[in-house]
């Protein structure tokens, strides 16, 4: 007998996009072409796509109908007054100014905010956030918990802050040696694990003591906030939107990827309370990403971020697709295979180190497992470990993070149980053959963000996956 009665996706069907299917043979020229980067595979040659769900969610036919509402003035349009609206009513922020992704506002935001030689304090890095701190001069500290950092540990607040650890900066950078400090939620590479409001009132006192600022990576705070409803005592029956607000009270504005919470194929903002910064941010963006009413987006595309700003906070879908996620993610479990737990939001991380033990950190298991379930199944997933981590900026070297990992990353409203199922098989046959799967080295590293566009070759052979 099930304990509990079965659950559904809160909608139907009304359009399909056809996959095409592939042969081994075809993937395995495929992913030898990509350099063994599944970055840089063609998504025709791609069968479940679980890259990211960074701008790959499909839109509601509310959305779609929003497009045709686009109101494309090149100054003043109707959509960002929606949009401006929609954020100050959900995230509570008074200026909203729109980028034309996340990486739009982090620019935006360090650049303002970062002098030469400060730190910049954040539960884990996330790799353009850190790049843009970087590039403004910043140095990015990692303050979160260290059960952040163990796949195996059961904390289900793995996104908190170390308060000691966080203390410990501030008072060693001194009030001008911090620009501010920089939280997420939920925590992208630790396997999209949450914050608690507990903690974020906490950090919020810290800060306050020192008189430093806190802006949010707001890119999944939904998600996080579907987190604290149901693992945070007193939040059971508070609604998604409240606990948003509450979190985002927390800090002084926050930097946004809409292409993850908010359903859309593109877009993102910078939301600030401070009106002076907030007028710098306008002035900035203009020269960046756009007008200040339209930050490099179609008035189309600010319409539909307007509207699934509101459909993301829905409980109803934020159940459905968290769901899915652990759909996935308790298959693995089931039969063994390592991965992050607690199961996070956006996807499942499969533990590289502890599937491959046998391969060493400096043959990038994670790159090499996600090539390998490639050839497997089509299925597409992308390296979270050694290679994303990038090199030290001081030394040079490799960053060899403790976590190394694949992300199995879920796009809203796309896939359905059954696509679920094939990849949940993939991994499992590929973790009962793992022994068969060989090591990378790089042949091409670029400069920024190299995960992107690295290119590797098998260390010994030409296959990743040996037959
Ligand atoms: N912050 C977080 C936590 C992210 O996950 C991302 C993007 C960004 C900022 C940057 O936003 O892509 O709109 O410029 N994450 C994508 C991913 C790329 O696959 O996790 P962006």
């Amino acid at each position: 007998m099930k304990k509990h009665r079965s659950w559904a996706e809160p909608w139907k069907i009304k359009m399909v996009e056809h996959l095409r299917m592939t042969s081994r043979p075809e993937r395995e020229n495929a992913i030898a072409e990509a350099g063994f980067n599944t970055f840089l595979l063609p998504s025709r040659l791609v069968y479940i796509d679980l890259l990211t769900d960074s701008g790959t969610n499909a839109m509601s036919d509310v959305q779609w109908a929003g497009l045709m509402r686009g109101d494309e003035a090149y100054a003043g349009s109707e959509n960002f007054y929606r949009l401006e609206e929609t954020v100050r009513r959900y995230y509570g922020y008074a200026h909203v100014i729109p980028t034309h992704q996340g990486r739009g506002a982090e620019h935006l935001l360090s650049r303002m905010c970062i002098r030469p030689g400060q730190v910049v304090p954040g539960n884990m890095y996330f790799t353009t956030t850190k790049l843009h701190q970087e590039l403004a001069g910043g140095r990015f500290v990692d303050v979160v918990i260290d059960e952040a950092h163990d796949p195996d540990n059961l904390h289900p607040f793995k996104g908190n802050v170390d308060l000691a650890k966080l203390d410990r900066v501030l008072r060693e950078a001194g009030p001008d040696g911090v620009a501010y400090v920089c939280l997420a939620g939920t925590v992208n590479m630790a396997g999209g694990q949450p914050i608690s409001l507990a903690n974020l009132r906490d950090v919020r006192a810290l800060c306050d003591r020192y008189g430093v600022r806190i802006y949010l990576d707001a890119t999944r705070a939904v998600e996080n906030a579907y987190f604290i409803k149901h693992r945070e005592p007193g939040y059971a029956q508070s609604t998604l939107a409240e606990i948003l607000r509450k979190m985002c009270d927390c800090t002084d504005g926050c930097t946004m990827s809409a292409k993850k919470d908010a359903l859309v194929n593109i877009g993102g903002f910078l939301a600030l309370n401070d009106a002076e910064l907030a007028e710098q941010a306008r002035n900035l963006v203009v020269v960046y990403e756009g007008l200040h009413t339209y930050g490099g987006l179609a008035g189309r595309d600010l319409e539909a971020m307007a509207i699934g700003i509101a459909e993301s906070v829905d409980g109803e879908h934020m159940h459905a697709r968290i769901g899915q996620v652990e759909y996935l993610g308790e298959k693995l479990i089931e039969a063994g295979v390592p991965i992050v737990r607690p199961i996070g939001g956006h996807g499942v991380f499969l533990n590289a180190s502890r599937f491959l033990p046998h391969m060493p950190r400096e043959q990038f298991p994670a790159q090499a497992l996600s090539a390998a379930l490639y050839v497997d199944s089509g299925v597409r997933s992308m390296e979270r470990g050694a290679v994303s981590a990038g090199r030290d900026p001081r030394t040079g070297d490799h960053i060899y993070p403790s976590l190394e990992l694949v992300r199995l990353t879920l796009p809203r409203r796309v896939y359905t149980q059954a696509h679920m199922d094939v990849t949940a098989e993939s991994c499992i046959s590929l973790y009962e053959n793992r022994d068969r799967i060989v090591g990378l080295k790089f042949t091409h590293e670029p400069k920024y963000l190299r995960f992107f566009q690295s290119r590797f070759a098998p260390v010994r052979g030409d296959k990743v996956l040996a037959v």
